[in-house]
């Protein structure tokens, strides 16, 4: 919902080509909203809605496959997505793990999207963390 590269990088068209019956000369600078793609009702049962079922199956994954491309895809693709996919999950477990976490007040947490090339927060991340007791030597040693 939210990718970090939302148009992707500018890719340049080696050969002329059609994209979705639009005619694109060879040179044309192309950029893909993949923003667009990952939110697009006509490619997504209920797009903003948080379902992480949807890539529990082969089967999904088949259907939907290269419409979930917050890497890119293919040759130009990112190098690092292997790695980036590892360290998030560690990151992002570590995070749960060792902390508890709360909002600073009642309201949800505003995920309203900023303008900008990358995807940054319109209102940033306020949370409130306390180490988890259990943690407390083990995280004392840094
Ligand atoms: C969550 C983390 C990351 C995200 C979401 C991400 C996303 C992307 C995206 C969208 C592109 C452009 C792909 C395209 O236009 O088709 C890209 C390119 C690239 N990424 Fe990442 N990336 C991540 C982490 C990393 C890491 C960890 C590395 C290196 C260790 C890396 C190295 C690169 C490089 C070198 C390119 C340029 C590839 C090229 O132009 O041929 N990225 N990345």
């Amino acid at each position: 919902m939210y990718p970090a590269a939302p148009l992707l990088v500018p890719h340049e068209s080696s050969e002329e080509c059609t994209v979705g019956g639009y005619h694109v000369p060879r040179g044309t600078i192309v950029l893909v909203n993949a923003w667009g793609i990952h939110n697009d009702p006509k490619i997504w049962e209920e797009p903003g809605k948080f379902k992480p079922e949807r890539f529990q199956s082969l089967e999904e994954e088949r259907k939907y496959g290269i419409m979930l491309l917050p890497f890119g895809v293919w040759r130009r693709g990112c190098p690092g997505e292997g790695f980036a996919m590892r360290i998030v999950g560690l990151a992002l477990g570590s995070l749960i793990q060792c902390f508890e976490w709360k909002r600073i007040g009642k309201e949800m947490v505003d995920m309203s999207e900023g303008g900008g090339i990358t995807m940054p927060k319109a209102q940033p991340l306020l949370a409130m963390c306390r180490p988890r007791s259990t943690m407390l030597n083990f995280l004392s040693q840094f």
